[in-house]
């Protein structure tokens, strides 16, 4: 196929929302870079151009599988793009997302759908046709995290829990709602949760190591095998950000003392930034003359969030056989926006509609970076990761008949169809599941939920040279 072809057919599958209906992945491989990752100063080169990520010399190596991806497959649009009629990203704007990139431009109203078009139209022609250069938005915001906004406070990353934070964003009220949907379908939990077992059991069976097994986002663990994981493991740590929920898990389900004596708990907030968040908006909201001032300062507290260094989930000294993320990925970002939605109101009003789009944009932006990060803190700490999240909520009515159907009302929770457009290259995906969980049912008066979930089995990348990546 042709190149412009592969890019139109790109852009013919794409839907005018950057939250478009995209398919599966492809394994990706490093071959044909011509970098020295031994010297990390010299300029490297892509198919014959000289990269212009100069910053890329200096990240931890953990970013950087995927940054070269991203640099290559831009080298490789803005060479072809020429050839394509209306192309879903253009020279210009490809030109312009290389410049962000590379730290020379500054971020504008734009970029956020530029970046995810561009990492949308090549991760659907690096399907199509697997000799392009292959690339998700999993790299695309990866390679984003590391290029500073001029503006930007420094976001630390500290996992203590922030009693004000943990009140505000409603953590408690939320893990006593996910009880109360469970008890309302048990049979539809159950069913996912038989499956997300399986697929974290399988991945038990895989892990060499017996010393260490972490989970996080463990709370009422009921889509977790805790009796199967704590017998495997010589010591299991379940991580929450609610003690409560954890707390009660582990009295109801680790009856045995010789399996609750080798169990730990840690509560922690694994992203590392909801204090300095909530206190952010407050202040946003609150020092503002008057509500599009709050709104330009909300804005721009979403634009230059990064973390100052990658986040670090376990100390120096520990280092775990498996990492299990288990339905937390899509759980760690939207409660930031519902707080600050609703400190907004609170002093001002709703947020009138011309306004909604730019609203919606600068917190997908934030949400999107905010889930990257919790991507980048399961790397280099453990021999394997198992990464299981719901994707995509599909909404459901009962027809006259009274069968529970699609309405066609889809929610994308991580901005993208399929989970493994997320995963960066810093991983290797060695294996991969889904399956659906009817999470609400439908009923007469009400409409229903049925989620894509998926799981994936990562183990870290090696670097071209083959030294892994920390
Ligand atoms: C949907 S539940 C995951 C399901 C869980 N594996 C189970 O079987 O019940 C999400 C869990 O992540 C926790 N969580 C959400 N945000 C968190 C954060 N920032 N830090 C730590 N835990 C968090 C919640 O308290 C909740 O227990």
């Amino acid at each position: 196929m042709s190149i412009s072809r592969a890019i139109l057919r790109g852009s013919e599958l794409l839907t005018p929302s950057v939250l478009g209906d995209f398919g599966r992945p492809h394994a990706w491989s490093v071959t044909g870079i011509e970098t020295d990752s031994r010297d990390a100063r010299r300029p490297f080169w892509i198919d014959g151009v000289q990269s212009k990520m100069s910053w890329l010399s200096l990240p931890h190596p953990r970013f950087a599988p995927a940054v070269l991806a991203v640099d290559r497959a831009l080298a490789w649009y803005i060479r072809e793009v020429p050839l394509a009629n209306q192309p879903p990203v253009s020279l210009a704007q490809a030109e312009y997302l290389g410049e962000v990139l590379a730290g020379t431009r500054p971020r504008a109203n734009e970029h956020f759908e530029i970046l995810v078009n561009f990492a949308r139209t090549m991760y659907r022609i690096g399907q199509l046709d697997p000799g392009t250069p292959q690339v998700n938005l999993g790299d695309t915001l990866t390679a984003l995290s590391l290029v500073p906004q001029s503006g930007e406070a420094r976001w630390t990353f500290d996992a203590r829990i922030d009693a004000d934070a943990f009140a505000k964003l409603q953590f408690r009220e939320t893990s006593v709602g996910i009880g109360k949907t469970r008890r309302e379908n048990r049979d539809g939990w159950w069913s996912h949760a038989q499956k997300n077992r399986a697929f974290i059991e399988d991945v038990v069976g895989k892990t060499k190591g017996r010393g260490l097994a972490v989970i996080l986002g463990a709370g009422h663990a009921f889509d977790l095998p805790l009796v199967e994981l704590a017998r495997s493991f010589e010591k299991l740590v379940l991580v929450d950000i609610d003690a409560e929920a954890l707390n009660a898990t582990v009295a109801g389900v680790l009856k045995d003392p010789g399996l609750r004596a080798r169990t730990e708990l840690r509560f922690l907030d694994l992203t590392g930034i909801n204090g300095q968040l909530v206190q952010r908006v407050d202040e946003a909201v609150a020092s503002a003359a008057n509500a599009a001032e709050a709104l330009d300062r909300l804005e721009a507290l979403c634009w230059t969030y990064r973390l100052a260094e990658p986040p670090r989930l376990l100390p120096p000294s520990e280092h775990a056989d498996l990492l299990v993320s288990s339905c937390v990925l899509s759980q760690v970002a939207w409660p930031q926006r519902v707080y600050a939605k609703r400190v907004y109101e609170r002093r001002f009003s709703a947020v009138p509609d011309p306004l909604k789009l730019r609203w919606a944009r600068h917190f997908t932006d934030l949400e999107l970076r905010l889930q990257q990060d919790h991507l980048t803190s399961l790397a280099g700490v453990a021999e394997q990761v198992v990464l299981t999240c719901d994707v995509v909520s599909n909404g459901t009515v009962l027809d006259n008949a009274g069968i529970e159907r699609k309405s066609g009302q889809t929610i994308f929770a991580l901005g993208v169809p399929s989970l493994l457009e997320r995963v960066p290259k810093t991983f290797q995906i060695e294996g991969h599941a889904s399956w659906e969980w009817s999470r609400y049912k439908a009923t007469r008066t009400g409409k229903g939920s049925r989620m894509d979930v998926e799981g994936a089995r990562l183990t870290v990348t090696q670097t071209p040279h083959g030294l892994e990546v920390p």
